[in-house]
């Protein structure tokens, strides 16, 4: 989708790409080489088409569905009438009955500095039938607008599903683009997997929560027809003493509503779902992490309810990676790594995703739980019950990409390199999953990383190493 309103558009790409794709081999694994002209990124402006309000007196805008419960039949539908709250009510059929339903939902508002928001709706619809392409409706008479998704199937161990990984998005032309390329990648992404840090409007004075529109308005041509799952990021938190917004995560957490009670979570910061054949657990890194805090007992309960005879897949993800050898963010993921680490080796948690490195990591099968404060054993180390951790923050935000990496490539860092890009995690079965990270450069079927997953609790061979 083109940007008008723009006449330095075709300037505004973020990378003239070249070219060279020359792969050096470091310490650790691949530091790609690919070449491209960095230039100046900035949001696209207010007039862009991808930000264009549906037409009509308080037309229903930033239509986004995630899924509402923990296996998948129900889906919370939210959108936003900006001048008054309209219908809270959605309509809503399957493709195989037309038989019409109607679920009523919340509506809610919020002030920020001197910005006041629309009319936040939010309504969940549950009693789905799985694996079931749905119609629904929101608004009514002459702004009613008609959307559809299609429900999971049922949980099962060899059910295959394919879920995109999308972070940092933010709303420059790069961000355009990385969520052009997700629509057209032919693996066919059914979910995302969004790891933190959407809309970047805190980097407008007073944090100008009209770029939360936008970006509502932005993403809203993929986040309405696929369930889009939020973590939060650092650019989600809104803390600003200085004009008086204290209560962090405040628009973050009136617009992205998240099914965490059904994971018996008591916040909307930490929570898990089901889905197909995976289980997902979502994570906050800006949240107390810590032996005896709330997120701490929530995940210990959390990874013992996770039956992988069930759900082989099991998925975590949060904003701040554990593994990431780029110089900005580098080492961040500490103080969550030293206390969750060990429970992820022993659960076998096959991937993290994560972003905040607004770039792309692949690290090996690793880990670093031996150290005491005694003993100096401070080294990662191979370990085949370690998770892969997947650094994706590569959306293509304002901020551009990172660029300075830490020489040598470290041992544990498999495949590295700073370009906007999405990644897709596709399960085959029970056994075997496909993950790629496809660059905004290449043509949207190819793959400029790869690797194959063995489920390590279902096949007992190592997987191939790169
Ligand atoms: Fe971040």
């Amino acid at each position: 989708m083109g940007v008008l309103g723009s006449s330095s558009s075709s300037s505004l790409v973020v990378f003239l790409c070249l070219v060279l794709n020359i792969a050096v081999l470091c310490n650790g694994g691949t530091t790609s080489r690919y070449i491209r002209k960095l230039e100046e990124i900035e949001d696209m402006p207010l007039n862009s088409d991808v930000f264009k309000v549906p037409p009509g007196y308080n037309a229903p805008q930033q239509v986004h569905i995630t899924q509402g419960d923990h296996e998948g039949s129900a889906v919370i539908v939210s959108w936003i009438t900006p001048s008054k709250p309209g219908s809270n009510q959605v309509v809503y059929w399957s493709e195989n009955s037309n038989k019409k339903k109607t679920a009523k939902g919340i509506v809610l508002t919020y002030k920020y500095y001197n910005y006041t928001s629309g009319y936040i709706h939010h309504c969940n619809i549950s009693n789905l039938e799985f694996d079931t392409k749905y119609y629904y409706v929101v608004g009514s008479g002459k702004v009613a607008r008609k959307f559809w998704f299609i429900t999971p199937p049922k949980v099962g161990r060899d059910i295959p599903y394919t879920f995109g990984l999308i972070g940092d998005l933010g709303q420059t032309s790069a961000s355009n683009s990385t969520l052009t390329h997700y629509e057209n990648n032919p693996h066919n992404g059914k979910t995302v997997l969004y790891v933190g840090d959407l809309s970047y409007a805190d980097k407008y004075p007073y944090y100008d929560n009209n770029r939360w529109d936008t970006w509502g308005r932005f993403v809203e041509r993929n986040a309405a027809y696929q369930p889009w799952l939020f973590t939060v990021g650092n650019h989600d938190i809104d803390f600003n003493q200085a004009i008086g917004e204290t209560i962090p995560f405040k628009p973050y957490t009136h617009r992205y509503h998240v099914p965490f009670k059904a994971s018996g979570s008591t916040t909307p910061l930490w929570y898990s779902i089901k889905r197909a054949s995976a289980y997902i657990i979502v994570l906050s890194s800006y949240s107390a992490v810590g032996r005896s805090t709330p997120q701490y007992y929530w995940l210990k309960a959390e990874l013992e309810k996770v039956n992988r005879s069930e759900t082989p897949w099991l998925i975590v993800f949060m904003h701040v990676p554990f593994y990431n050898s780029y110089v900005k963010h580098y080492m961040e993921g500490e103080t969550m790594r030293v206390v969750y680490e060990s429970w992820f080796v022993n659960h076998k948690v096959d991937v993290v995703f994560s972003g905040h490195a607004h770039a792309y990591e692949r690290s090996e099968r690793v880990s670093n739980t031996a150290y005491r404060i005694t003993n100096g054993d401070c080294t990662p180390v191979k370990n085949q019950s370690a998770p892969v951790y997947i650094t994706i923050g590569d959306g293509g935000n304002q901020e551009g990409i990172d660029k300075a990496m830490i020489e040598p490539q470290p041992d544990y860092s498999a495949f590295r390199e700073p370009s906007f890009g999405h990644g897709i995690f596709d399960i085959k079965n029970r056994t075997h999953a496909h993950f790629s990270w496809h660059r905004n450069q290449d043509g949207y079927a190819k793959e400029a990383d790869k690797k194959w997953f063995y489920n390590r609790v279902w096949h007992q061979v190592d997987e191939p190493s790169d």
